[in-house]
């Protein structure tokens, strides 16, 4: 495929951006706050993968926010230099987001974070300080210096954050916004702070930066930021002659498994409130949405619906998603499954990772593959997430691989997961192993029950055993009556058990979903793919009980915990084999923890 709608060049404000695949901007906390060398190593590998424009995270202009990237003081200019010098040999526009969060921000004081009014956030519930006109004042002059400081680092262009339930949609929404002032009541007054930022962002960086607003609907109904509130907004920013482009987005900080919506969202779930924004001004817009490939880029463009494709995770899962299409290896785009367990999740914990791509935020430990002089044997014993990973990786260091799967399918349990109700996607991640492995000339054996004997027969020099673990799978109910009652008790924490009540009451039982703590998939909560699936099940009439040991009477119970399967190692080092237990098998978790585990192995070379 040509792609020649989305590698087609574009101007922004005489600015010529190479193709129209936009990374947009992620918190990923790698350099805690500072563009460190492990944070500029991450775009690196970004911008030599032929990504066209990336906006770099929401930098927090001033310190009642103090968020993952500071532009607090005109050092930064230094830092911006360093990663430019190191960028712009790839020919990949940067921009930075400039952003506060409001009342949910974490003030470097202490003190009550800031906000329209003394409204609390839905995280951070603290009650704000109604921000006085002197705060409005310095607020103002701080976005504007964070936005010099960038001009004067050799970024390429700013973008004002005006979407999410941040501070200037805290402003602009009739429903946290109480003030009496000039800021407050008229719709004109509730975006006067949002024109006096993208004015002074732009007196700061002169008419030949570019310069952006991130605008979207909060998806919250009655009383939010709605998409025409949007389409007005972009108008006036632009009839007032300050922007050169929209960013479009969707959800906010009360609904914010919106903005970066998990795998049961469809592709392009964002278009619909994005249309209106789009349409109103004649300026280069972005649009996002769990789009994932380049030939989604490049048919929305084809099709009008936006002038450039936000692909943010699927940069994330993959650096080189542009070049390896463009070179029409699409097959070997590692998938992003839109589990958010790793970035949003990982963010949310700390620090951005990636489910499939351990190598996010650890871009310096990865140098390319070195083809060993002395390739060594390795055998590989379970053909589940960790196992693949594990073949895949010895397969790619130049060793000999032989991987042993006792099933006649290569996936292990990500194969049954994959089948519970909106989990489709999981199963990409084992597609794509599956196709490397073949690339790479790994021996797989299907069928084949691994022992000592099999196993010491290929001479290995290492063995990996990642039989996986126990559980709860999809049961067979072919003999239970339609209505009969199930009870799925959740032992694990994960999404296991939200998955296979929401099966079973799709096949028309009666399911309660019980756990002994106090939240069910207690461990996926911070992923922001929870909150969709209770919606889904209250739908369905699931009841939840949480607190309960033990759990009610019913026809059907299913206890979702993990045990370790592990029958080899201690046979496998009895007979002097090297042996390395890795994923569920060492500690049963997630598909992130299973490829993650693999990267720890040692090879011996
Ligand atoms: C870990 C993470 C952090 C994010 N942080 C920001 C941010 O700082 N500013 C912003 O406007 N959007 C942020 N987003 C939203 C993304 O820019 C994007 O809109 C969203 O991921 C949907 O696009 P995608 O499906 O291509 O990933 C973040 C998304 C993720 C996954
Ligand atoms: S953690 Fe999951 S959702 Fe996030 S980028 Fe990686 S694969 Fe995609």
């Amino acid at each position: 495929m040509s792609y020649e709608h989305v590698l087609a060049p574009i101007e922004i404000n005489g600015l010529e951006i190479k193709n129209r695949v936009v990374r947009t901007a992620h918190g990923t906390n790698i350099g805690q706050g500072r563009i460190t060398d492990e944070l500029i190593a991450y775009h690196e590998a970004r911008a030599a993968g032929g990504c066209g424009l990336t906006i770099l995270e929401a930098a927090s202009v001033h310190p009642t926010d103090m968020g993952t990237l500071w532009l607090h003081e005109a050092s930064v200019v230094d830092d911006y230099r360093s990663l430019m010098d190191r960028l712009t040999p790839y020919g990949m526009a940067v921009f930075q987001q400039l952003g506060h969060l409001g009342y949910e921000g974490v003030t470097a004081d202490g003190g009550p974070p800031w906000s329209a009014s003394e409204l609390a956030g839905p995280s951070i519930r603290r009650p704000a300080k109604a921000m006085a006109q002197d705060d409005i004042d310095e607020l103002i002059d701080a976005f504007a210096s964070g936005a010099r400081w960038c001009a004067e680092g050799g970024l390429d262009g700013v973008e004002v954050h005006i979407a999410h339930g941040y501070l200037l949609q805290q402003f602009m929404s009739a429903a946290t916004n109480r003030r009496t002032d000039h800021y407050g009541g008229s719709w004109q007054n509730r975006i006067r702070l949002a024109r006096e930022i993208v004015g002074a962002v732009r007196e700061a960086i002169g008419p030949d930066v570019a310069l952006g607003v991130r605008v979207g609907s909060e998806a919250v109904g009655d009383g939010g930021v709605t998409e025409h509130d949007c389409a007005e907004l972009v108008r006036v920013l632009a009839d007032d002659g300050l922007i050169n482009y929209v960013n479009l987005t969707y959800g906010s900080c009360l609904r914010p498994h919106k903005i970066m919506g998990g795998m049961h969202e469809p592709p392009g779930y964002e278009l619909e409130a994005a249309a209106p924004v789009v349409a109103a001004v004649n300026l280069p817009a972005i649009v996002t949405g769990r789009f994932r490939t380049l030939a989604e880029a490049d048919q929305l463009i084809a099709e009008g619906v936006a002038d450039m494709v936000g692909l943010t995770r699927a940069h994330i899962a993959d650096p080189e998603l542009v070049a390896k299409s463009a070179a029409g290896r699409e097959a070997e785009v590692r998938p992003c499954i839109a589990g958010n367990d790793g970035c949003v999740g990982g963010l949310n914990r700390g620090r951005l990772s990636c489910a499939v791509n351990p190598a996010v935020g650890r871009e310096q430990d990865y140098p390319l593959p070195d083809p060993r002089p002395l390739p060594r044997q390795i055998v590989v014993v379970g053909g589940g997430p960790g196992g693949m990973e594990a073949a895949r990786l010895a397969a790619e260091r130049g060793h000999s691989v032989v991987l042993f799967e006792a099933r006649d399918r290569l996936g292990g349990a990500v194969r049954q997961a994959q089948e519970l109700p909106t989990r489709a996607l999981l199963g990409d991640i084992c597609d794509w192993q599956e196709r490397e492995l073949n690339r790479l000339g790994v021996v797989v054996r299907l069928n084949q029950t691994a022992d000592v004997h099999s196993i010491s027969a290929v001479r290995p020099d290492l063995v990996v055993v990642a039989t996986g673990a126990t559980g709860a799978e999809i049961p067979d109910i072919s003999t239970v009556p339609k209505g009969a009652t199930a009870v799925v008790d959740d032992r694990f924490g994960g999404y296991e058990a939200l998955g296979l009540a929401e099966w079973l009451a799709t096949q028309g039982l009666a399911v309660t979903l019980t756990t002994p703590g106090r939240r069910i998939a207690a461990n996926a909560l911070l992923d922001l793919v929870v909150q969709p699936a209770l919606e889904r099940l209250h739908v369905l009439k699931v009841e939840i009980q949480t607190k309960v040991d033990t759990s009610p009477e019913a026809d059907l119970t299913l206890t979702v915990a993990k045990h370790p399967h592990d029958p080899l190692s201690t046979d496998l080092a009895n007979a002097g084999l090297t042996v390395q237990v890795i994923g569920d098998t060492r500690s049963p978790g997630t598909i992130l923890t299973a490829i993650a585990d693999a990267h720890t192995i040692d090879f011996g070379d």
